[in-house]
């Protein structure tokens, strides 16, 4: 084992302790939060957020549990209840305005679902020797699953022939991904292999302890180099067009059914010829993410997973099933 890996290892460790230590803070400080929000008789949450709606529009396309994340926004906030957190919206501007940005949760990990292994071997493989490669990745919150795309297809496509578009609504997640600064922990679902492409971060600003115990890790800068973000609302922005694959994974279960089929056929107008659509299983058996209706899009499921491929105009796109590998365990 290298040093680099020993490092990492002896820093999950640590990092491990301190993460549960927050979860199990935040879950005391959530509950406290809730356990606040109770309703004064005669209030309705519906009508209180049936008028924020009102005033954010396009909560109409996201699905109705929605008001559930938006009662723990107003428990964050100190509000008691939807009412009170409508009239503190009304009152701070600033505070509407991020959450226009902030209406779903952003939770990511490396290598996120069980479909990377499969991914790899059926559509990845694919690439190689091909040249300019460009990837979308909509919704790509801290970053995570950008660079594990990146860490599979640099295996068979050199870096320079590789753009990466990764595009969220939110600015404070796009600024994360920028700097892609990720924790020891954060590494876990990283496997060793990959692991030379991760560099120690140089500590910035007074040393501290916390600092010295909890350092963090990004990626080589060639790395980072062929990743462009920009700010894009999947509800509202164009989509940008011609990409070989397109990663939109965790993003659409927030959305209503309606709103989901919407998206899904805009993003499969995003990609080219023979490009491949990567939406999220996540373990759900009754995932909302699946195209309805593949053929009618022009695209071919794969193996009866959240991963599609477009038809070229006219033909089918079936030859290159023989690459796929023998099915996961
Ligand atoms: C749960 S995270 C998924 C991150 C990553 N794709 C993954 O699978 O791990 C959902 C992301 O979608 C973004 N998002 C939610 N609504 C959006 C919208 N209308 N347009 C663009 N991004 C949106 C959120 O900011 C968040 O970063």
């Amino acid at each position: 084992m290298t040093a680099q890996r020993v490092r990492i290892a002896l820093f999950r460790r640590l990092s491990g302790l301190y993460r549960l230590q927050a979860e199990t803070r935040k879950r005391f400080r959530d509950r406290r939060d809730l356990d606040r929000l109770s309703l004064p008789p005669g209030v309705s949450d519906d009508e209180s957020f049936r008028k924020i709606k009102e005033m954010i529009p396009e909560l109409n396309s996201y699905k109705a549990s929605t008001v559930r994340h938006l009662r723990e926004k107003a428990a964050a906030a100190g509000c008691r209840d939807l009412e009170e957190y409508r009239l503190f919206l009304l009152e701070h501007a600033e505070e509407l305005e991020k959450l226009k940005s902030n209406l779903t949760r952003n939770g990511t990990d490396f290598f996120r679902g069980n479909d990377w292994d499969y991914f790899n071997r059926a559509c990845l493989t694919g690439f190689g020797g091909r040249k300019d490669i460009r990837v979308w990745c909509a919704g790509c919150s801290t970053g995570e699953e950008v660079f594990s795309l990146l860490l599979l297809l640099i295996d068979y496509v050199p870096l320079g022939e590789i753009r990466v578009l990764a595009t969220d609504y939110s600015d404070e997640m796009l600024e994360k991904c920028r700097q892609a600064m990720y924790s020891a922990w954060n590494l876990n679902c990283i496997p060793g292999k990959h692991l030379k492409y991760v560099r120690l971060c140089r500590i910035s600003g007074p040393l501290s302890v916390k600092k010295l115990l909890k350092p963090k890790f990004t990626f080589a800068p060639e790395m980072k180099d062929v990743i462009t973000t920009r700010n894009l609302n999947l509800l509202t922005d164009p989509y940008p067009e011609g990409f070989d694959i397109i990663l939109c994974r965790n993003v659409l279960k927030f959305f209503s059914l309606e709103t989901i089929g919407r998206l899904q056929e805009k993003l499969v107008h995003s990609l080219a010829e023979g490009g491949f659509l990567f939406l999220s299983t996540d373990g759900n058996s009754k995932n909302v993410e699946l195209i309805r209706d593949p053929e009618a899009l022009g695209v071919e499921q794969m193996d009866g997973r959240c991963i599609y491929r477009k038809k070229a105009a006219g033909t089918d796109s079936r030859p290159d099933r023989e690459e796929a590998g023998p099915e996961e365990a």
